[in-house]
């Protein structure tokens, strides 16, 4: 049995990964893959607690930065073990909706812990599992939050009230990682339309992963 693919996706608030996510799975379905999507955090029961916890919970709203780090590594050390490595290990292909990038860039860059240190955690939380090809969806700041910000109504998530330099820090944050590993990321420009983004993502997964889209 031929291993399946470990994509992910990443980028800030408002650059349309959940819509390019749902694009890239049914494309990917169309052409015959077993395809399973995960988001993170989250996507096992212990890690939908984290997910709330992180997110929404009252008790949540005290929680160090390091705290925070450490809760979402933990989410991800299960996610790994329990659900992605079992697909990838029958021939699924695993379409993620995040994976250590962003903690390196959110707690990492963004809350101002040391980035070594974060990354030693992701590597230790993740093991050997990493990602073939990394997605990332770059936009201008003032676009993406404002689509953030359309797309939730007024409601924004903890992390989405964060002020604007917290969102500059992530962009470059991201775009200093993906200049770092050239080999797993592709960077897509994600002003253009929806459309657009897609058929640039179907030709990075043409060229990266060897997906025809004759
Ligand atoms: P999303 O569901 O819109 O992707 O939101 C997830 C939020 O969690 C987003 O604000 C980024 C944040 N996050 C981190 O700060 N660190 C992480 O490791 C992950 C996976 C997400």
């Amino acid at each position: 049995m031929q291993r399946g693919k470990f994509i992910t996706f990443e980028g800030s608030e408002g650059c349309g990964k959940s819509t390019q996510i749902q694009r890239c799975v049914a494309m990917l379905e169309t052409r015959g893959f077993d395809v399973l999507q995960t988001r993170e955090p989250g996507g096992t029961p212990a890690g939908e607690k984290i997910r709330n916890l992180l997110q929404f919970d009252e008790e949540g709203t005290d929680l160090t930065h390091e705290s925070e780090l450490l809760l979402f590594a933990a989410s991800r050390a299960q996610l790994v073990r329990r659900v992605i490595e079992p697909a990838l290990d029958k021939g699924t292909w695993v379409v993620a909706d995040r994976f250590l990038d962003s903690t390196t860039v959110y707690q990492g860059v963004g809350r101002g812990l040391n980035v070594d240190a974060v990354k030693e955690i992701n590597s230790f939380a993740v093991g050997e599992t990493m990602p073939d090809l990394t997605i990332l969806l770059d936009l201008d700041v003032k676009t993406g939050h404002s689509r953030a910000v359309a797309a939730s109504g007024s409601v924004e998530d903890r992390m989405e009230s964060n002020p604007m330099e917290f969102f500059e820090k992530i962009r470059e944050g991201y775009l200093r990682l993906a200049a770092e590993a050239p080999e797993r990321f592709a960077v897509i420009d994600a002003s253009a339309t929806i459309d657009e983004v897609t058929t640039e993502i179907e030709s990075v997964f043409n060229k990266r992963v060897g997906v025809s889209m004759g």
